[in-house]
Formats: C-alpha cells, sequence, structure tokens
C-alpha cells in the first residue's frame, strides 16, 4: 500500500519502536493516529510527525469502541504497543500477567475487530503486528510475554486464512532485539543479561534496520517481516504449520458470513 494520504493508526507511538516508526511512515506521508497513554512523549511524537495524538490506556479494552470512533478512517492498523513483564513467573502479579497479555495480545485483537469492517467496506486495509522472537522459543522471564506473542502470530495467520478473499492485507513482524527501554528491562532479568554478555550484541538489530524493513513491508504487502535474518529460519519453522494449512483448507470457503446482520 503507498502510505501518501492513508491514515495510519499506530500504538506504542511514545517512545522505542513505535516513535522510530511514527518518523517513518511520516516522511512517506502517512497520517498519522499516534497511541499511547498520555505523556508528553506522545505529544511530542505528534508535534513533529504533524499526526494526531489519542491518548490511551491500551488495558481498557471496553472503552476501545470509542477510541476507534475518535479515530475515524483506519487504512493502515499497526499494533505495536507491548509491555514485557520480565521476570520469573512464580513471582509476577496477577495483574502484572494480565496486563502483558491485554496489551501486547487482547488490545490488537479487540482493534482489528474494530477496524475490519470499514477497510472491508472501503475495499482496502492493512494490518501489521508486531510480534516477537519469544513467542518461537521460549527465553526465561518472558513466560507471559512470550505466550502473548505467539499468540499474536497465531491470530495474524488466522486473520489471513479468514480473509484470504478480501483485500486486506496482514503483516506479522517477528524480531529479537532492538534497543529501547523495553529491551534494557529484558536484558536487567539475570538470565537475560547472562545470555545478552554472551552474545555480545550480537542479537541486536539497529533501530533503522528494523523500521526499513517494516514499511518496506506496509508498501509491498510483505506477509512477513523477520530480523535479524540469522533468527529467520526459527520463526519460518513455527510458521510451517499455519502456512501448511493454508494449503489444506484451500478448497473449502475461506468463510461463511451471517446475512441476518450488516458486518459492524
Ligand atoms: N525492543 C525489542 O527488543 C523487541 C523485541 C521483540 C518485539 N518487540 C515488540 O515491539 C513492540 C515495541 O516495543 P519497544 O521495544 O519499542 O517497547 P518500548 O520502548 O517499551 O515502548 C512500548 C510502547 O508501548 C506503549 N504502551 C505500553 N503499555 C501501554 C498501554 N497500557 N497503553 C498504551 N500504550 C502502551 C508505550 O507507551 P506509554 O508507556 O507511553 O504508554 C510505548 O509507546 C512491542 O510490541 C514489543 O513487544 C520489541
Amino acid at each position: 500500500m503507498r502510505l501518501a494520504g492513508r491514515r495510519l493508526l499506530l500504538t506504542g507511538a511514545s517512545r522505542g519502536i513505535g516513535a522510530a516508526l511514527a518518523d517513518a511512515f511520516a516522511a512517506r506521508g502517512a497520517e498519522l493516529l499516534l497511541v499511547a497513554r498520555p505523556s508528553e512523549l506522545l505529544e511530542a511524537v505528534a508535534a513533529r510527525t504533524g499526526g494526531t495524538a489519542l491518548p490511551y490506556d491500551l488495558t481498557e479494552l471496553d472503552a476501545l469502541p470509542g477510541l476507534v470512533e475518535r479515530a475515524g478512517t483506519v487504512d493502515v492498523l499497526v499494533n505495536n504497543a507491548g509491555v514485557s513483564g520480565v521476570g520469573w513467573f512464580v513471582d509476577r502479579t496477577m495483574a502484572e500477567i494480565d496486563q502483558v497479555l491485554t496489551v501486547n495480545l487482547l488490545a490488537p485483537v479487540h482493534l482489528c475487530r474494530l477496524v475490519l469492517p470499514g477497510m472491508l467496506e472501503r475495499g482496502r486495509g492493512q494490518v501489521v503486528n508486531l510480534s516477537s522472537m519469544a513467542g518461537v522459543f521460549a527465553p526465561p522471564g518472558l513466560t507471559a510475554y512470550g505466550a502473548s506473542k505467539a499468540g499474536l502470530s497465531h491470530f495474524t495467520a488466522g486473520l489471513r486464512a479468514d480473509l484470504r478473499d478480501d483485500p486486506i492485507t496482514f503483516t506479522t513482524v517477528t524480531l529479537a532485539s532492538v534497543s529501547t527501554d523495553m529491551d534494557d528491562e529484558a536484558r536487567s532479568y539475570g538470565p537475560l543479561r547472562a545470555m545478552a554478555e554472551g552474545s555480545k550484541g550480537r542479537d541486536l538489530t539497529p533501530m533503522q534496520t528494523l523500521v526499513s524493513a517494516v514499511v518496506d513491508a506496509v508498501e509491498r504487502d510483505r506477509p512477513e517481516v523477520r530480523v535479524p535474518t540469522a533468527m529467520a529460519p526459527l520463526a519460518a519453522m513455527t510458521n510451517a504449520p499455519r502456512k501448511a494449512g493454508r494449503l489444506l483448507f484451500r478448497r473449502v470457503p475461506a468463510k461463511e458470513p451471517r446475512t441476518d446482520v450488516p458486518i459492524t
């Protein structure tokens, strides 16, 4: 999809990968709708990209329809907001676990459900979901996080199957490490710190490499972004049964929509 003039809703836009993506999408002429919890950082990203700040806490699922209404038309949805909740699972509180699953998985699922009807009506749309290698292998201290990202990747594959006959495209971004607040936080946890010391930065992808790959995927409707390249085969292996499923189910209709109610 050409980005110029397209309305792009980006979550987690206040810092890290989201802020870098906001700069890159703005440079391509996209009209940005920027979501994160209320902060000066979010306002600053909106000011420098000419986008609209939509301050919102994504744990508040019940009010998400109101956020989507405020956003208006969405041509591209980028589910980027995330929290790691890093730590030994047994040390995590129920509230911390719920926050990880809600921000990383439930909010993207709800946002897709809310924006897809409009995309279908307009006959175009694109969804980009930021997943993680933690959803491919299971690193220590990222138990709920890894589950949320495995769920997000599988959900994206499911959407692709359900909407295979429709003009909506889906991109799963599977990445290992990019230097951000989240990555710093993860590396402060003993077992991951030990891993990081061993790898001496080889697992880190430069922010610009990731951002260019994501922008390219949006512009060329690519289904998968996997970085770093050295780890891409692991993500491809996890994805293999999903691809096999596409072949298995291709002889049956993709969907049986209800005819008694309009899609809303
Ligand atoms: N960095 C990595 O190494 C890495 C690796 C694999 C995957 N990823 C994925 O890439 C995405 C971006 O990560 P990042 O490294 O850029 O993280 P980050 O620097 O920690 O930024 C997280 C973003 O999510 C937003 N966010 C968190 N909780 C929120 C909530 N309740 N409501 C609304 N917004 C919320 C934050 O905004 P506020 O706090 O301002 O609300 C912030 O903009 C995430 O989905 C992450 O899982 C990152």
